[in-house]
């Protein structure tokens, strides 16, 4: 199993300011040099933390593959054939939404634009995913549209007391589009303890953490930061 790192909330703070601290460029470097697999960041369409100089940026300057996530709009569609990033994720997008909420509704999303992506994606060697919730019908439309990725939303697992339940689809379902020769991809709400509920990791291509991992840095590295502005303060 694989490590994708969002780095959305990295953005959320430099917006904070509305200088550039901290860089993305910086996270960039300090990811490549952790040897993760994948960078992804969600160009949403109310710009709220990615914007599009930063997918530039990262497109130009990166040496690991992007994962662009976004939804199926015109807008996104056309930047997406132009950056050429070298997977997308298709995400519902709601614009009064804290994160994204759910899997996508497959039989709601436009066919037309789709297809439009999807021979853009297969022109431009780009890998589509789709984030759905782990249900045997989702999986069976993703395969009738002829997509060969999923990302499994695993957003259930990130609750106080997780229900065994959603343990069980979860790896069902890794098994299940793993057996329909789909590539599996899994995220949202993992962390250091759910995600030892994953059984089934050689099926699972890649494991794709946002804001459990950059939370965590921040207080994993906060004795550091301290103890080296003490030094800078000391008469
Ligand atoms: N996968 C998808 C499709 C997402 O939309 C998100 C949230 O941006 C993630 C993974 C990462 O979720 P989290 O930030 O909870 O780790």
């Amino acid at each position: 199993m694989k490590l994708g790192v969002n780095i959305d909330h990295i953005a959320t703070l430099r917006n904070a300011r509305g200088m550039n601290n901290p860089s993305l460029l910086r996270a960039l470097k300090i990811c490549e040099k952790s040897k993760i697999d994948t960078l992804t960041i969600h160009l949403r369409e109310d710009r709220r933390h990615i914007n599009d100089k930063d997918l530039r940026q990262l497109k130009k300057n990166s040496k690991l593959p992007i994962n662009l996530e976004m939804a199926l709009t015109d807008e996104m569609i056309k930047i997406a054939k132009k950056i050429k990033p070298n997977f997308i994720c298709l995400v519902p997008e709601k614009r009064n939404e804290i994160t994204t909420e759910g899997g996508l509704n497959l039989e709601k999303i436009s066919k037309k634009k789709l297809k439009l992506l999807l021979t853009i994606c297969n022109s431009n060697n780009i890998q589509l995913s789709v984030f759905i919730n782990p249900r045997k019908k989702n999986i069976e439309i993703v395969k009738s549209f002829g997509i060969h990725a999923v990302e499994l939303h695993t957003g259930p697992l990130d609750r106080n007391k997780v229900n065994k339940l959603d343990i069980k689809k979860i790896n069902e379902m890794i098994n299940y589009c793993y057996k329909k020769n789909l590539i599996v991809n899994i995220g949202h709400g993992l962390n250091f303890s759910n995600i030892k509920y994953i059984k089934n990791r050689h099926k699972v291509d890649t494991v794709h953490i946002g804001h459990f991992i950059i939370s965590e840095a921040i207080f994993l590295s906060l004795p550091k930061v301290i103890k080296i502005f003490k030094s800078l303060i000391k008469l």
